[in-house]
């Protein structure tokens, strides 16, 4: 099959509904994206992966079967094994290598994009004027979004070779032209002082 960013979608919202789920994957999808073009990788596959990493998390919440059951899935719809291993090597249970610069770049962005669309829900101007000293600091903060594994965030920047600074200030330019969509303010919501 043709791998597009256009059936990836239609694939992740036919097994999920839920909001926070889709805007999580639009913000991985978001990141891995301007990390493809960076690299001058192929934007279209990267963003289709990045928006099936967890396509099957709403029929398959729990570890036994996310997203190995999903991976399933995907091989029956015909995605292609570049795609499917990917998507099973962002799951840390299952100590996979992630030995392509997809696989690294999918792990780098999961727990981070999820953190710093965190970080622009709580500020009045959301991601604009957002500093990785602040996205930082925060981190140290285990109660906030405490569902966001650290160590992960921290791993990963590592295994893109990237000072954490950069990483985070990366996540957080690709995040900003998708604001909307993420349900997150910009400057121009915020109240005049
Ligand atoms: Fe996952
Ligand atoms: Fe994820």
């Amino acid at each position: 099959m043709e791998v597009t960013r256009e059936r990836a979608w239609e694939t992740l919202t036919r097994y999920t509904k839920s909001e926070a789920l889709l805007r999580h994957a639009l913000a991985v999808e978001a990141s891995v994206g301007s990390y493809a073009q960076r690299a001058g990788d192929d934007e279209e596959l990267w963003r289709a992966t990045a928006l099936l990493h967890d396509f099957d998390y709403e029929i398959h919440p729990t570890l036994d079967q996310h997203p190995q059951d999903g991976a399933a899935i995907l091989r029956e719809e015909g995605w292609p094994e570049e795609v499917v291993e990917a998507v099973l090597s962002h799951a840390e249970h299952l100590e996979m290598p992630r030995d392509t610069p997809l696989k690294r770049t999918l792990f780098a962005c999961d727990e981070l994009s999820g953190f710093v669309h965190a970080c622009g829900l709580v500020r009045p101007t959301g991601l604009d004027g957002l500093e990785p000293k602040s996205v930082k600091k925060k981190l140290k903060q285990p109660s906030f979004a405490a569902g966001v594994h650290r160590d992960e965030v921290y791993a990963g920047a590592e295994l893109l070779g990237l000072e954490l600074d950069e990483h985070i200030r990366n996540v957080i330019a690709a995040l900003q032209p998708i604001a909307p969509e993420l349900g997150l303010r910009t400057a121009a919501d915020a109240p005049a002082a």
